[in-house]
């Protein structure tokens, strides 16, 4: 270990107190995110995405390959070629690929091969997630664990998105290959999902959907008993 390649660690140690109230303050925020179908056109400060995509790159990541690419557009023509193309796979998806039990799996959130919401919200991010970085020299090197760190770079960004005050949707048209072509990215890397930011349209409605509590999602093998 060369002792000049580390830095002292920045951090900031809370009172219990204190960590109890932050994470429930985060919380409380985060409760609050729900995916988005109805968007208004208003467009989204710029520098408050490149801030969220700040968040995202900060993530933790395999070896620290960071295996992500972002392509952010608000380009009006841009947009109306993702929405015909994710509508045609979708057409594809709704009528004939998708299974019964996922239909029925769907059926509550009232999605369907309509995507308007791809035109009228101001920005759509194109998430890509790559299984090789280019070398200095030009070649090739292997990233680990790349769905695990997209996947979280992405949580990030999300979260992010919400804390600023925008509304997002996890758009996931199957297959997104297109995605590629449109957003001028490689083949080698994979489209990860497309997500829609901007602000809910003005009365716009979710679905009446509930979350799993604590006692189903989590267990505790704790030093105190009960872990409290
Ligand atoms: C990986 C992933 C893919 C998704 N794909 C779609 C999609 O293609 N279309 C859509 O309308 N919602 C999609 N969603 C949103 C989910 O339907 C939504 O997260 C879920 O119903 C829970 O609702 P909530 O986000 O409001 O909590 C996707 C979510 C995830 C995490």
């Amino acid at each position: 270990m060369i002792e000049e390649d580390f830095i002292a660690l920045e951090f900031e140690r809370r009172t219990t107190e204190q960590s109890v109230r932050e994470a429930d303050a985060f919380y409380q925020t985060m409760r609050k995110r729900r995916s988005v179908r109805d968007f208004s056109s208003d467009p989204v400060p710029m520098q408050a995405i490149h801030n969220a995509l700040l968040t995202a790159g900060s993530a933790p990541s395999g070896a620290n390959k960071q295996p992500w690419h972002f392509t952010v557009v608000t380009d009006p023509s841009m947009k109306r070629e993702i929405r015909l193309a994710a509508e045609a796979e979708e057409r594809e998806f709704y009528q004939r690929r998708a299974p019964d039990a996922w239909l029925a799996d769907l059926a509550p959130l009232g999605t369907d091969d309509q995507k308007p919401f791809l035109e009228e919200a101001p920005c759509l991010i194109g998430i890509f997630l790559k299984k090789f970085n280019a070398t200095e020299e030009g070649n090739k090197s292997k990233n680990y664990y790349t769905s695990e760190s997209v996947g979280i770079a992405t949580g990030m960004l999300i979260s992010a998105l919400h804390i600023a005050g925008f509304a997002t949707l996890t758009h996931t048209p199957s297959p997104m290959k297109f995605l590629n072509q449109i957003m001028k990215r490689p083949n080698d890397e994979r489209a990860f999902l497309l997500l829609v930011v901007g602000y809910p349209a003005e009365g716009a409605k979710v679905p009446n959907i509930r979350k799993l509590p604590l006692d189903v999602t989590s267990s505790f093998f704790c030093a105190d008993s009960p872990c409290d």
